[in-house]
């Protein structure tokens, strides 16, 4: 079943600004045991890489874990004590299985989910979805977000226009001008994302949003280029605190490299002029305080000395976050997880550290990987591999992690790394 997003609705949801199911009734009180009539029941809506990380660390915490993703052997799955294959855009077999299984959390990991399905079971009561529905359903597509950081928050962004036909976009690129980025409403890590640098290129642009777009809503942004200086994630993290109230806390900004729109490499911390540290901090406070719920959320961030426009959010850990498993006290999983739970969290950095992407390399579905024990020879490193059943080219298979005395040394070590494995695969 496509989803469609309409204006309106996207309108509605923005203004809306009270959280009528989020009180402290909803939180658990007291973790269970696992596989028993008292457990804590959390449910992921996604169970890749960054799912996989939540699993384990609501593991740690004796929390019962059900994984649901769209293929077999998602790298979640192999962590959790139950997992389901489904289709989650399918609003009704979604429901068919919150309603069975009955988790307290529902945590979607990727966005394209039913989130209209999450929203009205939300409202009835039946669940609590993380950060909240409304989130969940904002942050799915560019549109919601965008209007409501631009348009209710006056959040500083990049200009930008809708289009749903190449008429339409080849309008929304003459206002906005070039260079100019054009981007399905609903895709991730740069699919059907195209830089464009003159109207002859706005054809194929719009090609290339139909082909690489998650669902086909048929429905682009346009975005005038940012040149900025360099890119952060700022994550953001909701938890209560001591004294029972929410409380926001930021964690070193991370910087980060992405190619054709897709994290390449990450470090923290990010070094930032402290005006614009400062706007980062109001801007990620801002929309975190509207999303409102709690867990951690990855505000993505352009800056140009002291200038910053918000780019995205995620209502979940982010993928350039990764580098916190080696960075911080708490990685941003656990954070998350903690965060979720009602728990306490701690946002302080330990060390200096990067991260790099281990890409598939090549096509195919008995997959393998050599120089693993040559990688880990890389003073401070560590590496994760995902598990995940296929390889593509250029699809994320692991990760390397290198901690150092400052980032640069990080970064160099993480990609030296993460350059000595070698993905095998036989056809
Ligand atoms: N308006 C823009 N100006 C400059 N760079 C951009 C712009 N939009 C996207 N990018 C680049 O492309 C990357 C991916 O874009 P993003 O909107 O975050 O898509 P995704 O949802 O796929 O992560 C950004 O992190 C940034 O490097
Ligand atoms: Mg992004």
């Amino acid at each position: 079943m496509p989803i469609k997003i309409f204006p309106n609705t996207i309108r509605a949801l923005c203004a809306l600004n009270e959280f009528p199911l989020m009180n402290r009734s909803n939180i658990p009180h007291r973790i269970g045991t696992p596989l028993s009539s008292t457990a804590t029941k959390v449910m992921l809506l996604g169970s890749g890489e960054l799912g996989k990380e939540v699993i384990i660390s609501l593991q740690r915490l004796g929390v019962e874990v059900i994984a649901v993703d769209r293929y077999e052997n998602a790298p979640g799955h192999q962590v959790a004590h139950r997992a389901y294959v489904i289709d989650m855009t399918d609003g009704l077999a979604l429901a068919a299985l919150i309603n069975q299984e009955k988790p307290d959390l529902v945590v979607p990991e990727i966005e394209a989910i039913a989130t209209a399905t999450l929203v009205e079971m939300e409202n009835a009561g039946s669940v609590r979805v993380i950060p909240t529905a409304r989130a969940a359903w904002l942050t799915m597509d560019r549109e919601g977000i965008r209007r409501l950081a631009a348009e209710e928050l006056g959040v500083a962004t990049s200009p930008y226009r809708f289009a749903d036909s190449l008429q339409e976009l080849e309008a929304g690129c003459a206002a906005i001008g070039f260079p100019c980025v054009v981007k399905p409403v609903m895709s991730s890590s740069g699919k059907g994302q195209s830089k464009l640098n003159g109207m002859h290129e706005v054809a194929a642009a719009w090609e290339c949003a139909a082909a690489g777009g998650r669902v086909d809503a048929g429905r682009v942004i346009v975005e005038g280029f940012i040149d900025f200086d360099y890119e952060v994630t700022l994550l953001t993290v909701r938890a209560i605190g001591a004294d029972g109230a929410t409380h926001t806390h930021f964690c070193e900004p991370i910087g980060h490299v992405q190619v054709n729109g897709d994290y390449v490499e990450s470090w923290q911390p990010q070094v930032m002029h402290p005006a614009a540290l400062q706007k980062a901090h109001d801007i990620a406070q801002k929309v975190t305080d509207n999303l409102g719920g709690l867990g951690l959320f990855g505000v993505e961030l352009f800056v140009k000395h002291d200038m910053v426009w918000f780019s995205e959010v995620s209502p979940r850990p982010h993928d350039t976050g990764m580098v916190t498993m080696a960075s911080q006290e708490q990685s941003e999983f656990e954070l998350h997880a903690k965060a979720i739970l009602g728990l306490p969290v701690n946002v302080a950095m330990k060390t200096p550290a990067a991260s790099a992407v281990i890409y598939g390399q090549h096509d195919g579905k008995v997959v393998s990987f050599e120089g693993v024990a040559e990688a880990l020879q890389v003073h401070g490193t560590d590496i994760r591999l995902f598990g995940k059943p296929e390889s593509f080219a250029r699809r994320r298979m692991g990760v390397a992690l290198a901690s150092a005395a400052d980032v640069e040394t990080a970064r160099s070590h993480a990609k030296a790394a993460a350059a000595k494995v070698k993905p095998v695969v036989e056809n």
